[in-house]
């Protein structure tokens, strides 16, 4: 493995915090016992600053190498950044591979999520109302400022970083951000999946990657319906490929 290899390898271990304990396994042992797990390693420690399993940075991994490989023009972009550690791989990549010139757009309110409507979306306010999300989870709130001191925890806080503050409905629709090469979507709920896609997927290059998170995430979400309607709406049959039980992404005007 050369050293840039290792570098991604050893960062992507330290941002889920696996490098000190093993990653909460969510296949094969009851939804109970996962979530048990999961509170206490991402939420009972501050050292992990992604909650993003290792599968899916491996993604992540995989879709930026692949667009810069491939000459995809555009930035890199997640809305939705919790403690900021996909971002923070993001920006790391840019630098293994060589490149000078990309940013990274690192959107949220940065005061969590945004409480949905009970009428239109009950699924999603019952667990927003919910002991977990509104107890240790605390709604995913992470301030701007910790995510900065995040970044630059790994010396990768610079001007190529570009945080949007705000609600994604406020913030996207006008952001200063011309071409995308990959878009990952992970603000779990209905509207925070479609307001991203709205208001950036004509930003996105053809040959560009658009990750979801949370299409899998029916339990609680409507992020697949969000999805779904998009790509119907927009006649988009771009295969759809899946990362984990939850996750999936899609290349635009299909694989190559
Ligand atoms: C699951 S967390 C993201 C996890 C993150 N990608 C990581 O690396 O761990 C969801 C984030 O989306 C943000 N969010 C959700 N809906 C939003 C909206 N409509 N506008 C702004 N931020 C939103 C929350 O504040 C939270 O930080």
């Amino acid at each position: 493995m050369d050293a840039g290899r290792r570098y991604l390898d050893l960062l992507k271990r330290t941002l889920t915090g696996t490098v000190y304990a093993a990653e909460p396994a969510r296949a094969g042992q009851p939804v109970e016992k996962y979530l048990e797990q999961f509170i206490h390693h991402y939420f009972a420690n501050a050292y992990p600053h992604t909650c993003v399993p290792l599968a899916r940075i491996d993604n992540v991994d995989h879709c930026v190498r692949a667009a810069l490989a491939d000459g995809i023009e555009g930035d890199l972009v997640e809305t939705g950044v919790w403690r900021g550690g996909v971002t923070i791989y993001m920006r790391a990549m840019l630098d293994v591979l060589g490149d000078e010139h990309r940013r990274v757009w690192a959107a949220d309110s940065f005061e969590g999520l945004p409480r949905p409507d009970p009428t239109l979306y009950p699924k999603e306010a019952a667990a927003h109302d919910g002991p977990l999300l509104s107890g240790p989870l605390n709604n995913l709130a992470v301030s701007l400022e910790d995510v900065k001191a995040n970044f630059a925890t790994y010396d990768l806080l610079d001007e190529r970083v570009v945080f949007l503050k705000g609600w994604f409905k406020d913030t996207l629709p006008d952001a200063p951000i011309e071409r995308i090469a990959v878009l990952r979507l992970d603000g779990d709920y209905y509207e925070s999946t479609r307001d991203p896609l709205v208001a950036l997927y004509d930003k996105l290059s053809d040959g560009g990657f658009l990750i979801v998170d949370d299409y899998g995430e029916d339990d609680w979400t409507y992020c697949r319906q969000a999805i779904d309607e998009f790509r119907g709406a927009r006649g988009i049959d771009d295969p759809i490929h899946v990362v984990d039980g939850q996750c999936v992404y899609w290349r635009k005007g299909g694989d190559r």
